[in-house]
């Protein structure tokens, strides 16, 4: 456990410094996660700071530390620390537990607690634009690495049971169900592009579609159904390729954004007990992709 020392309480109310947060990664220097969370602290008047901070691999214990020496209250984990991150923490939500992986820590009384807030994130942002019934649809998941996971240990745990992942390794896409309570079918891409049809939800979690495979395809939508919902958890591009060809096939589509904003929203309620405004969030990284 990484106590929190009395020069930390000290110096916090004394000078009425304000609460740290942060994201971690390497690298995070793109993150637009400083600019949702900080103009919500400022929306709603809570006196804290959110701040991007580059922690390499080999230094995370380290950086952790030290974030905790000087009283942050919490932190987001991003790329390449996710998984290690489960290793570090004192506990562990069982959803995050479930997915193996921790994309948000909170620091209380010294101890750290792990979540994964991808998965609820993406469900969330998928239930505000998706009107069909989510238990009833019969689910594509397009890749098998750590996004894949989030998002199917979470639609199984909140009831979705027609589940089908396609992976170009195929044998990842069958791996993810090994400690799945509830068990999908796995298909190659190719497998998938010939059945499509069947599908009422393709989501896409491959970076096919972002640089440098910003023109490539995840999936070829020839034989998709009209009326498909197609996701892509991709936000920059706002429009990917995959999705640019969903509408022309008249699909409903929806992109990375609402996962991003939800994910983070759910963070910061863990951290502060209140809710951002997420319309302005989602102005905001909306304002910062259409600027690029
Ligand atoms: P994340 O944590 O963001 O999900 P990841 O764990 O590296 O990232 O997983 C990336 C997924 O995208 C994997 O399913 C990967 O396929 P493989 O399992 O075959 O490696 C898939 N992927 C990445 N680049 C790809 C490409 N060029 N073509 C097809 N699939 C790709």
């Amino acid at each position: 456990m990484l106590q929190k020392g009395w020069g930390s309480i000290f110096d916090h109310h004394l000078y009425n410094q304000p609460a740290l947060y942060a994201v971690i990664g390497d690298p995070v220097v793109h993150s637009m996660s400083p600019d949702i969370h900080n103009a919500s602290f400022k929306a709603l008047g809570i006196k804290a700071r959110y701040e991007s901070i580059r922690i390499s691999k080999e230094n995370l214990l380290e950086g952790v530390r030290t974030l905790t020496d000087k009283g942050f209250k919490g932190f987001n984990v991003t790329i390449p620390h996710k998984v290690e991150m489960v290793q570090i923490v004192d506990e562990i939500d069982p959803l995050a537990k479930k997915i193996g992986a921790i994309n948000t820590v909170g620091v209380e009384n010294g101890k750290l607690i792990g979540y994964n807030t991808d998965g609820p994130g993406f469900l969330k942002g998928l239930q505000q634009f998706y009107k069909q019934d989510l238990l009833k649809a019969n689910v594509l998941i397009i890749g098998a690495g750590g996004a894949a996971r989030a998002i199917v240990m979470t639609l199984v745990s909140n009831g979705v049971s027609r589940l089908t992942v396609a992976n170009r390794t195929i044998e990842k896409a069958s791996n993810l169900f090994v400690n799945c309570e509830q068990k999908g079918q796995a298909l190659t891409i190719n497998e998938a592009e010939a059945c499509l049809e069947q599908f009422d939800l393709i989501i896409n979690t491959t970076p096919i579609g972002m640089e440098p495979n910003k023109d490539k395809m995840p999936i070829l939508l020839e034989n998709a159904k009209q009326k498909t919902y197609v996701c892509d958890i991709i936000y920059n591009p706002l429009q990917t390729n995959l999705l640019t060809k969903a509408l022309e096939k008249g699909c409903h589509v929806q992109n990375g954004v609402p996962m991003f904003v939800y994910q983070a929203a759910m963070s910061f309620e863990y951290w502060t007990g209140r809710k951002p405004d997420l319309e302005k969030m989602t102005e905001i990284v909306n304002t910062r992709l259409l600027q690029k």
